[in-house]
């Protein structure tokens, strides 16, 4: 009901959103991941969805359902999110990293389940750093251009704006997103602070569809004109 009100902002657009966490495989049956829920993603692909938009999401392992007339692409590790996206980026005309991605991964994936040696010593992990989805996205030609609009967020547990505001410049991006209060994943309600070149716009607190709501039609007041 609500969605046949909303002005179709984003009509003749495509989005690609990314949601969810990542999951770094150790062996077949254990890996690391995170608490993303993958909840403001899905609400972001809904959200644009109602206001016309042709919408792709690529999602991590979630448990949430797929809105109404998205297209998703189910993937499991950051590598894996990384090709999805780009195979969905070049027709895009705005790409929202909502998804927590696993910063590091183990170095070596055993395709064997990894034994206790009965020595009660423990395996020792090592890490490498994963591909940034969002730098690399927005460093490429489309953005560079103009033509695809990248939004990201920004998950801090202290100095956010500090931080929201370096984040931005550094992954070279005109809109990022932080979320205001302690970190809630899982939580249905959030509080977006808005970071553009202009400065920072706190918004109030609501239900994760209308912060959803509310940031389709700040990206699209942001958009060139078609
Ligand atoms: N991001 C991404 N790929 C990564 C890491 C982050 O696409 N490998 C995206 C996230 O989806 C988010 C933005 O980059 O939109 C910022 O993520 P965040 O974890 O807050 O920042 P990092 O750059 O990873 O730095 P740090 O975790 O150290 O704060
Ligand atoms: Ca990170």
């Amino acid at each position: 009901i609500v969605a046949f009100f909303q002005p179709k902002v984003l009509s003749g657009r495509k989005v690609v959103i990314t949601a969810g966490p990542t999951f770094e495989a150790l062996d077949p049956i254990r890996g690391i991941t995170n608490h993303s829920s993958g909840k403001m993603g899905f609400a972001i692909a809904r959200a644009a969805r109602e206001a016309g938009a042709d919408v792709a999401i690529v999602a991590g392992p979630v448990s949430v359902p797929t809105p109404r007339g998205v297209r998703r692409v189910d993937v499991k590790s950051a590598r894996d999110m990384l090709a999805a996206t780009q195979a969905e980026v070049p027709q895009a005309d705005i790409f929202i990293a909502a998804a927590a991605v696993a910063d590091w991964r183990p170095v070596t994936e055993s395709d064997q389940k990894i034994k206790k040696d009965g020595s009660g010593s423990a395996p020792t992990v090592a890490f490498t750093e994963n591909p940034d989805i969002l730098a690399t996205v927005a460093k490429g030609e489309r953005a560079r251009s103009g033509a695809l609009f990248c939004v990201g967020f920004a998950a801090e547990s202290h100095d956010l704006v500090k931080h929201a505001k370096a984040k931005r410049e550094r992954k070279d991006i005109p809109l990022l997103v932080g979320n205001i209060g302690p970190l809630t994943f899982g939580q249905d309600d959030n509080q977006m602070l808005l970071v553009d070149a202009q400065g920072t716009t706190e918004l109030p607190r609501a239900s994760k569809i209308a912060c959803a709501r509310r940031l389709v039609a700040e990206i699209a007041r942001r958009l060139p004109r078609t």
